[in-house]
């Protein structure tokens, strides 16, 4: 079976998604790595029986230093695809020249770049929004893109209905990018 590694930051919402549709049926995931030891993913590996490593970026240098590190760690174990889900770090090309992954991001890309896009895109006038998988590359959320799901906005919703909206849309997404990708 194809191994991925997972690599997040936060909640694991999305990891925890992949683990129910992707993990022992389309993909084994070998391993996950964080770079914040406080992360909640950690704890959605862990009772998945899948490896966790912690990688405080804190404990590094600069990202050259870290991105090193990260890639030494994924190499190991010879992914055929590895998954940026909520990976809140910049990556250098330290990284992107040698490590094919993928990355989730929460808004209709080249829209909101960079952080706090779900916000960003709420407050702005864009009627169309939604979430995008693209490949890694090293100019930031300026990869190629994999696969877009869009939605019109409804001016009627919190912030936090419309978030709702983009989770609901990165669940189906990024599942559907990994499977496309190893098939
Ligand atoms: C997701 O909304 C993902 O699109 C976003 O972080 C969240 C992680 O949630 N990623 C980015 O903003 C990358 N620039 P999760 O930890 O619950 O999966």
């Amino acid at each position: 079976m194809k191994k991925i590694i997972v690599l997040f930051s936060g909640e694991g919402s999305n990891l925890a998604n992949i683990i129910k549709h992707i993990h022992n049926q389309h993909a084994n995931i070998v391993c996950t790595i964080t770079n914040n030891p406080n992360a909640g993913g950690i704890s959605i590996a862990t009772n998945a029986n899948i490896p966790v490593l912690i990688c405080d970026n804190t404990l590094y240098a600069n990202r050259e230093e870290y991105d090193t590190v990260l890639v030494q760690l994924i190499q190991k174990h010879s992914p055929d695809l590895v998954v940026l889900a909520g990976f809140m770090r910049i990556l250098t090309p330290i990284f992107t020249n040698s490590v094919r992954s993928i990355n989730l991001h929460p808004s209709l890309l080249p829209a909101f770049k960079g952080s706090k896009a779900i916000e960003r895109s709420f407050q702005s006038d864009e009627t169309v929004c939604g979430v995008t998988v693209h490949w890694v590359n090293d100019e930031l959320d300026g990869g190629d893109i994999i696969l877009q799901k869009s939605f019109t906005k409804d001016l009627n919703d919190t912030l936090e209905e419309f978030s709702a909206k983009i989770r609901q849309l990165e669940y189906e997404i990024l599942p559907q990018s990994i499977i496309h990708l190893l098939t």
